[in-house]
């Protein structure tokens, strides 16, 4: 009886050790088309990454990297998908001036200054911070897009009634509360056509005051993007 228990036991152990070595040679690309990863399966999200075009572009792309990866600490970047959003839309309308509030140290400016580049455009961009000012200034130097930008040192709120030309694009990424005073004075700028995108639009950070201007004038149409993050509203201006 022992015996015939040992011999069962060992057979077992014999059966199960072969099939776990077939399994293993046959290796994790190779399972059946049903199986997690094989030929039939859904990747699990798909992705892209900027391709440079010309050597500006792989230059200005290596400064975002590196800025990324380095500088980010206290500065408040959007992320770098929103970014790429920024420049896209740019790219899209073939903006000629972009008109930034809330600077830092420039990584959201020279995503922009990525798209301007193609359009022939510019970037007027507006900080009241010394330090993340003098920080941008050596970033865009570096990205080769500072004869490309305007930097407006000071409060936003009083520096922007000094701007006259118009604007096709304007990105509101400073003092959550001031969305509405800038959207006020800014807007009759905005040429009909133009998109005004404000960042931090979760409904923990957005301003209501601003959400309810952008979302029932009958002269802007607005959605709100990447609501999975911090959240971007991009609003179109529909006519003057
Ligand atoms: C969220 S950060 C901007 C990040 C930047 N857009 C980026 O993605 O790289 C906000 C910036 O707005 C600036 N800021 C806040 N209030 C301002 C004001 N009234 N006028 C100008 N800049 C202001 C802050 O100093 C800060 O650097």
């Amino acid at each position: 009886m022992l015996k015939k228990t040992i011999l069962g036991l060992v057979i077992g152990v014999v059966l199960v050790g072969t099939a776990y070595l077939a399994a293993a040679q046959r290796g994790p690309g190779r399972r059946g088309p049903r199986g997690p990863g094989g030929p039939g399966a859904a990747p699990a999200t798909i992705e892209s990454s900027p391709i440079a075009k010309t050597d500006a572009e792989e230059k200005i792309l290596g400064v975002l990297q590196d800025m990324d990866e380095n500088q980010r600490r206290g500065m408040m970047n959007v992320p770098k998908e929103d970014g790429r959003l920024l420049r896209l839309l740019t790219e899209t309308i073939g903006a000629k001036h972009v008109v930034e509030i809330g600077t830092s140290n420039g990584y959201s400016g020279i995503w922009f200054c990525l798209a301007l580049r193609t359009t022939g455009g510019k970037l007027t961009t507006h900080e009241i911070d010394e330090g993340r000012a003098s920080l941008a200034r050596e970033n865009f130097k570096r990205a080769g897009v500072d004869d490309i930008v305007t930097l407006v040192e000071g409060d936003a709120h009083e520096e922007v009634t000094k701007l006259k030309e118009p604007i096709d694009l304007l990105f509101l990424d400073a003092d959550k509360t001031g969305y509405i005073d800038y959207l006020n004075k800014l807007l009759p700028l905005v040429r009909p056509g133009g998109l005004i995108v404000a960042h931090n639009m979760s409904p923990r950070q957005a301003d209501p005051r601003y959400v309810e201007a952008i979302t029932t004038n009958p002269d802007l149409e607005t959605i709100f993007l990447h609501m999975h993050a911090t959240g971007v509203g991009v609003t179109l201006k529909k006519r003057g």
